[in-house]
């Protein structure tokens, strides 16, 4: 199962937030992220350091319409899961179980502010999850969905041709460089 994820109201001021969702999206097994609307170039450095460094494949794309990017992904047979408080409860509902039964590609939405009423709408997401039903964050719901969706296997992934590698310690830091 495929996961790219699309992050909805990027504010520039609040740059190292977008970039805090998609190094996220990264660390917990997404295959790409899609930065909608607009373009923010600093972001882009961020992201393509720690891909540069950390190794991996990871798909980064800006400044693409979110409504082009919900279309093209329905019109591969993809879904779309819009993450919000006021979805159907991840832990009390059955919809995790459901979204997996598909095996199909997922593009995951998230906002910042605010988000389109239309989020909401079956023109849009196929389903809305609410990791827990009180307002956090953007970082820690995707964290928490892909953590469960991947079962916490993406933990333990290797990521390809990483110049740079943590040897796990019980104390201090220890790293392998290529
Ligand atoms: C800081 S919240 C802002 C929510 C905004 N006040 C609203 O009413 O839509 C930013 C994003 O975090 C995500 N989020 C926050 N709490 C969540 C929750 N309990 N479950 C799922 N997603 C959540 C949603 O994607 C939301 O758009």
């Amino acid at each position: 199962m495929k996961v790219v994820v699309l992050r909805w109201g990027h504010r520039y001021r609040d740059k190292r937030l977008t970039s805090h969702v998609a190094l996220t999206a990264r660390a917990f097994g997404a295959s790409g992220f899609i930065l909608a609307d607009v373009i923010d170039e600093k972001v882009k450095a961020t992201v393509d350091k720690v891909k540069e460094q950390w190794g991996g494949f990871f798909k980064f794309e800006m400044g693409v319409p979110w409504r082009q990017v919900v279309k093209e992904w329905r019109a591969k047979n993809g879904l779309v899961v819009h993450l919000t408080a006021y979805g159907e409860n991840i832990q009390t509902s059955d919809i995790l179980k459901r979204i997996k039964a598909t095996g199909k590609d997922l593009l995951v939405i998230v906002g910042s502010r605010k988000v389109p009423t239309e989020f909401f709408s079956k023109t849009v997401s196929d389903y809305n999850v609410a990791v827990g039903n009180q307002p956090h964050s953007e970082c820690s719901s995707l964290a928490v969905f892909l953590d469960r969706l991947f079962e916490g296997q993406e933990l333990s992934k290797e990521f390809e041709a990483a110049k740079i590698k943590i040897i796990p310690q019980i104390r201090g830091k220890k790293v392998a460089r290529a």
